[in-house]
């Protein structure tokens, strides 16, 4: 029988709030998506593939090469047929890696691949949001169409409230419901 749900990429950055990515992802399954789950080598050191693998119930990409699993390339495989693409947490790193066009990894090159919309959550300190640079590369994604969830105020794991906190799961699932119904 064919898999007829809509397809999601959740993407997973390198920063401390990739612990809430878990529950986004098994929000999204509970809501009837199929999740395809990438992680940055960064992400591992927050977040185990096992986590994803069980949550999504689909084998979790972490490198573009891994022909065992994806002869055809990690970020060709995962890009067909996609509905939406979720960067969460999306981070400094990946904002500029993004507004740049460079495929140095397998989220960078899946992001230059896929056609679908990209819903991204942006999370990090309060002085890294509000460095004029992260700022001219969300200007520059959002002139590319991007569409952004957050960050939202609040406390943040470098033990200070300010701006930079990821989005609520449910938040962002919220907007992710949205852009693949419209
Ligand atoms: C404990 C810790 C927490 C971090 N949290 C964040 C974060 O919330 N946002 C961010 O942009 N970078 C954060 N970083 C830095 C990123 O991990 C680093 O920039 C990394 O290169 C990001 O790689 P990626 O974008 O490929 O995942 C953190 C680093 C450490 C050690």
């Amino acid at each position: 029988m064919s898999d007829t749900r809509r397809a999601i990429v959740l993407a997973v950055g390198g920063g401390i709030a990739a612990y809430k990515s878990a529950f986004l992802c098994s929000r999204l399954v509970q809501s009837g998506y199929e999740v395809r789950v990438a992680l940055t080598r960064s992400a591992l050191n927050f977040v185990g593939v096992s986590t994803f693998s069980a949550l999504s119930g689909q084998s979790v990409a972490t490198e573009v090469f891994q022909p065992d699993k994806h002869p055809l390339g990690a970020h060709i495989e995962l890009a067909k047929g996609c509905d939406l693409m979720i960067v969460a947490p999306a981070t400094a790193n990946l904002l500029s890696r993004f507004a740049l066009g460079q495929a140095d990894d397998l989220v960078s090159t899946l992001y230059l691949q896929l056609t679908s919309p990209v819903l991204l959550a942006p999370a990090m300190s309060d002085s890294m949001w509000n460095k004029p640079a992260v700022q001219r590369n969300v200007a520059c994604l959002r002139e590319d169409g991007c569409q952004f969830v957050g960050p939202s105020t609040g406390w943040l794991s470098c033990r200070a409230s300010g701006d930079g906190r990821m989005s609520e799961p449910n938040e962002i699932l919220e907007a992710a419901e949205a852009l693949v119904n419209r």
